[in-house]
């Protein structure tokens, strides 16, 4: 592992979604669980290192990802797949998590099976028409401090060279949904 990294299992520098695990425990507990975007796919290998899941697959595209997790010299990603979302068949899971831009939710949710889908990003106007398609089955805000996996100033910029684009501490919403079969 990279030393600039501070959680033992980040490889994502300045980001740290894993105070998001407690919160969707039952619902991915023993599934095969998909994240959509998945990033570095630290959500995802917490998820099996807890002992949650250990069928669980990520789709990501972006070239730095795949450059971050090469760098830290772990091969303990490979269940990446490694190409853009529009360019594969989406895989069989019984949970998506979705935390990617809003404009690529419709695609997805008409491709994905009957399942329960976890947005993890707060419901806009525009997001709510969208999620009307799918069944809604419970809201839950939790707070978050992603503190712990920043070091700010020495690892400013890396992603894509943009600023820090959230607060490291407060609070997210998420929203839980059940697409069913037609
Ligand atoms: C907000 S991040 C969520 C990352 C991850 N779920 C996590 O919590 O660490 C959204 C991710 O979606 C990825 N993404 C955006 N468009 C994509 C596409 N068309 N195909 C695959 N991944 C995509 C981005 O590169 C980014 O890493």
């Amino acid at each position: 592992m990279g030393d600039n990294l501070i959680h033992p299992i980040q490889k994502w520098p300045e980001r740290g979604p894993l105070d998001l695990i407690p919160v969707i425990s039952s619902y991915v507990g023993g599934k095969t669980v998909c994240d959509i975007g998945c990033g570095a796919g630290d959500l995802l290998y917490e998820i099996r290192r807890l002992g949650l899941s250990n069928d669980i697959i990520g789709i990501e595209n972006d070239e730095w990802m795949f450059r971050t997790i090469g760098e830290s010299g772990s091969k303990d990603r490979d269940f990446i797949l490694m190409e853009d979302l529009y360019d594969l068949e989406i895989p069989k899971a019984d949970v998506y998590l979705l935390w990617v831009p809003i404009h690529l939710y419709g695609d997805i949710i008409d491709r994905i099976p009957p399942s329960i889908v976890i947005d993890c990003i707060e419901d806009g106007k525009d997001h709510k028409k969208l999620m009307s398609r799918l069944t809604f089955r419970e809201k839950i805000t939790y707070e978050y401090n992603e503190e712990p996996y920043s070091k700010k100033g020495k690892l400013k910029n890396t992603y894509r060279n943009r600023e820090d684009l959230w607060s490291l501490k407060g609070e997210r919403t998420i929203t839980v949904y059940e697409k069913k079969k037609d």
